[in-house]
């Protein structure tokens, strides 16, 4: 059985607020959102799988850079919101919202997981299954980012750091970019060595690996 922070606790915290993170009004979230679009190295993808969506801030803004986004959560409540944000003009086309827990069998067919604030309510071991179980399922070239608060919350099984760590040693996934500061860690994985973003796009002088100076 997973070991993770139970389905009645974030139930608990819908209850008491639509929106418990401020996640559509933060300042700080925008600009982690705004990071964590901007680290994806391609600039379009097929089919997005977005555990943990919450009430569908990142949700929308995927649904602009892939064909399909599944996006899930354990809280009904999350979810009703994030069908509400997506249902004004073209945003719902491609969106599948379930609810569903991380440690379930991802979709198939996905060539872009976001991690996003939802590994840490796993604890280690059941977090490091999950990815061992899933990762291999994943086309060669997709694309993983995994971003997470770096502040202990003693409620949580991992600290962001942990949950990034255990992300960056999974067999199989290699590390593309890092991005750190004091609050947020946002680490972008690859399935397999992949052309830089230069070199796939065909730059010249852009070599892969970048030579040695
Ligand atoms: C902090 S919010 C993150 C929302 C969004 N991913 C973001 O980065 O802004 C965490 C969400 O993860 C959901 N969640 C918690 N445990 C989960 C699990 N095991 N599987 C899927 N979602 C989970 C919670 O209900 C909550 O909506």
């Amino acid at each position: 059985m997973t070991g993770r922070l139970s389905d009645s606790y974030f139930d608990d915290m819908y209850a008491a607020s639509p929106d418990p993170w401020q996640l559509a009004e933060r300042w700080y979230e925008a600009r982690k959102y705004a990071i964590t679009m901007a680290m994806l190295p391609r600039r379009r993808f097929r089919h997005a799988f977005e555990p943990g969506c919450s009430v569908g801030v990142l949700t929308e803004m995927l649904s602009q850079r892939c064909d399909r986004v599944t996006a899930t959560d354990v809280a009904r409540v999350a979810l009703e919101s994030a069908r509400k944000r997506l249902s004004h003009g073209d945003r719902f086309d491609g969106v599948t919202l379930l609810q569903s827990s991380l440690d379930t069998p991802w979709p198939a067919d996905v060539d872009l997981v976001v991690l996003s604030e939802v590994g840490y309510y796993l604890d280690a071991p059941s977090l490091r299954a999950v990815l061992a179980r899933e990762c291999p399922r994943l086309p060669r070239g997709a694309t993983l980012i995994a971003a997470h608060w770096r502040h202990r919350v003693d409620d949580y099984p991992l600290t962001g750091d942990e949950t990034t760590d255990i992300v960056a040693h999974t067999p199989g996934l290699h590390l593309q970019a890092r991005y750190l500061d004091d609050d947020v860690v946002i680490g972008l994985f690859s399935v397999g060595a992949t052309p830089s973003v230069a070199a796939s796009t065909e730059i010249p002088g852009a070599f892969n690996p970048p030579e040695d100076h």
